[in-house]
């Protein structure tokens, strides 16, 4: 809308004509079904509408025979803009000439879907809920007692460098249990979880993990897993593969097959592999499972008697009770498991880079 008050050279009628039909333009234009009184306020308000500005600036240069048609001419404009206030379909057909199309959908927004991988995580955390587990959580800035000492991993033991850590800077003048890296396992909240409290204890630790690795289609240096810790007087290794037997079946179907093959972790003794039936082939042998009819998924074992020492001395150097993780009291067992591998197997993702990406047309699969 123009504000300035349009001037008129003569008073001869071929100008009216055309003063007049600029200033109806300038209504028909004006006319908003959104905010009518907005419309009305600015044409016909009192002091300051426009109809009453530009008849002062124009009667008053008049000379006196052109003020009757110039009275004549205001009032049918007058009764022109107060028919466009009371025909909204009016209005609506100003839109059109206006090339606004009303009828044209808005911006269609898509709702957000949760990340297949917490689908994933959510997932097997569900499964050991239902089996009496509680949640736990740690801080991804980990130092090394947590993430390394107290689970029997000695400073300098070659056992560290299966997992390349990455290091906070600065902080050579720290006692080397104190110094910060980025977790690598969820292991260390099973040493926290411990600390806060006596067993018996069922936990599931799902986290976020930081590896110094090169990414490749298998390995991202930022990836998921899923921990579970198990205290309380007599658990046994029957009792883990019977637990982990379940889990897999709750999660990859109950035909599934667990085997347990002998491994090493420094914070379980003994300490296995799992291993589950090819979901794919159901054991036959195919390409996933390179042809051995077996896919490799998880690491456990039964808690390290050192880890429950270490746990022991950490309590009393705390001046906590330092008696509930006696381990001639108590036994458990502990599992990892990584996530993106898990959702890989279930979705046929080949390429874990996927998850990452943020490449809608990856997402919008699992919506
Ligand atoms: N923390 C191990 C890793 O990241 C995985 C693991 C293995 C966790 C055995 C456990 C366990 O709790 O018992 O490689």
């Amino acid at each position: 809308m123009t504000d300035a008050i349009p001037q008129l050279a003569a008073y001869d009628d071929a100008t009216l004509d055309r003063a007049f039909a600029t200033l109806a333009t300038e209504v028909t234009k004006s006319v908003t079904s959104e905010d009518p009184e907005a419309f009305r306020l600015h044409w016909l308000g009192r002091k300051q509408g426009r109809l009453k500005l530009v008849s002062d600036a124009w009667l008053k240069s008049a000379p006196a025979e052109a003020r009757k048609p110039l009275g004549i001419r205001f009032n049918q404009l007058k009764q022109q803009i107060e028919a466009a206030l009371e025909a909204p379909a009016a209005n609506r057909q100003v839109y059109i000439q206006n090339r606004i199309d009303i009828s044209l959908p808005g911006t269609v927004r898509s709702p957000g879907i949760p990340h297949p991988l917490l689908t994933t995580m959510d997932r097997v955390v569900e499964v050991f809920h239902h089996l009496g587990y509680s949640t736990s959580l740690g801080p991804q800035v980990e130092s090394d007692f947590y993430n390394f000492e107290a689970l029997n991993f000695p400073p300098n033991h070659p056992a560290r460098d299966t997992q390349d850590t990455l290091q906070i800077a600065g902080q050579q003048s720290k006692a080397s249990r104190d110094r910060l890296l980025m977790r690598t396992h969820t292991s260390p909240v099973q040493i926290r979880s411990m600390l806060a409290g006596p067993p018996p204890l069922r936990l599931v630790i799902p986290g976020k993990v930081h590896r110094n690795d090169a990414a490749d289609a298998t390995h991202s240096p930022i990836f998921h897993q899923v921990e579970g810790l198990c205290v309380d007087t007599n658990i046994t290794f029957s009792d883990l593969k019977g637990t982990l037997d379940h889990a897999m079946r709750a999660l990859f179907g109950s035909a599934v097959k667990t085997r347990f093959f002998p491994s090493f972790f420094p914070f379980t003794e003994p300490s296995a592999d799992v291993q589950i039936s090819c979901i794919f082939c159901g054991g036959k042998g195919c390409r996933k499972c390179k042809h051995s009819g077996w896919i490799e998924l998880l690491g456990c074992g039964m808690v390290d008697p050192a880890v429950f020492e270490a746990v022991t001395a950490e309590r009393r150097r705390l001046g906590l009770d330092p008696t509930p993780y006696d381990p001639a009291r108590i036994s458990g067992f502990a599992f990892g498991m990584g996530v993106e591998r898990i959702a890989m197997i279930l979705h046929g993702v080949s390429d874990i880079g996927h998850f990452y990406s943020g490449d809608l047309r990856f997402l919008e699969q699992f919506a």
